[in-house]
């Protein structure tokens, strides 16, 4: 049994004897931000895992993000708390359609989000996060067509903001499709002077309204630098943990949903990770991510252009 052990005393002795990195989504509970050596968005958590000199690399974040650790640093053993840890975005989009889709369309290229399975990378020219997709948008040609997959809310939001007509794969975040515009309409009516930050998971409903809408990391700058002394924030809401550690003096309000409070956009599969479960990973060194070389190396493709195209 677990009972009784200082979860946090065995976690840091463990990283030390593994020479392990814990790497965290801002998704993740406050203990797990608290204990990570670095948290970040998805962009960021990409780069850091690439460049990482340790053994191991401990990713507390859902299963895709970990996978592209391993994509990135092959030769490190890549441990996630929780293997059932998916992603409603990536299972919208199964391989053998995504495949199907591409061959629809093969004046297209796809321009694929990393929220998705490595089959799906592997069929993709180049893959983007919400921080990085303006910056590779605007280094290809206006009449080049693209199809984007997996997540309609942020295809459709690039669409708007570049000016293109992507044409977009139907699927979309559970947690961000969650967020109710008449509740977010009270809540504005209650705190009239706060600005709205949303990620652009959001629906157009939801975007429509705010005053900021980037990544988490893109959104937690926004929370910290704005001289507004309340924010709305339209994303999952554990990344409120990093705003109120560093603007204590600050109030920051999670979204609502249908119910009227934030309860309902938590992100069931980032929750699956758990104190316990990281401890029992770092113990045992599983579960770990495993992939076919061939897709590995297809998959590595066009997340090697991102980073080289997010400079
Ligand atoms: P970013 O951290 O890149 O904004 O991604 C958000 C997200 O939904 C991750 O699952
Ligand atoms: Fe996937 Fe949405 Fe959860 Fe992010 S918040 S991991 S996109 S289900």
């Amino acid at each position: 049994s677990l009972k009784g052990l200082d979860l946090k005393a065995e976690i840091d002795k463990l990283r030390k004897e593994r020479n392990a990195v814990i790497l965290a989504h801002y998704y993740q509970t406050p203990d797990i931000q608290d204990l990570a050596d670095f948290v970040g968005d998805s962009l960021d958590l990409s780069a850091k895992a690439a460049a990482t000199d340790a053994d191991v690399i401990a990713f507390c974040g859902v299963r895709f993000m970990a996978e592209v650790a391993k994509i990135l640093s092959p030769d490190k053993t890549v441990i996630l708390p929780d293997m059932n840890a998916g992603c409603s975005l990536e299972d919208s989009c199964p391989p053998e359609q995504f495949a199907a889709f591409r061959a629809a369309h093969p004046d297209h290229i796809a321009l694929t989000y990393i929220n998705c399975s490595a089959a799906v990378k592997a069929h993709s020219d180049i893959i983007v996060t919400s921080s990085s997709a303006e910056r590779i948008l605007a280094q290809l040609p206006m009449d080049q067509k693209i199809i984007f997959a997996p997540d309609k809310n942020l295809g459709a939001w690039f669409n708007r903001k570049t000016g293109r007509d992507m044409l977009l794969w139907p699927g979309a975040c559970i947690v961000h499709e969650a967020f109710s515009e008449t509740e977010l309409l009270k809540l504005k009516a209650q705190y009239p002077d706060a600005p709205i930050a949303a990620h652009p998971e959001c629906p157009a409903f939801i975007l429509d309204h705010a005053d900021e809408v980037g990544s988490t990391r893109a959104i937690l700058d926004f929370a910290l630098s704005t001289d507004a002394d309340t924010i709305i924030v339209a994303t999952e809401p554990h990344i409120i943990h990093q705003m109120e550690k560093a603007a204590p003096h600050k109030l920051f309000i999670g979204a609502p949903g249908a119910d009227g409070n934030c309860n309902c956009n938590m992100c069931p599969y980032m929750a699956m990770n758990t104190m316990e479960k990281l401890y029992v990973a770092l113990r045992d060194m599983e579960p770990r991510i495993e992939l076919d070389e061939a897709t590995r190396l297809a998959a590595k493709k066009p997340l090697d252009r991102m980073l080289e195209m997010a400079g």
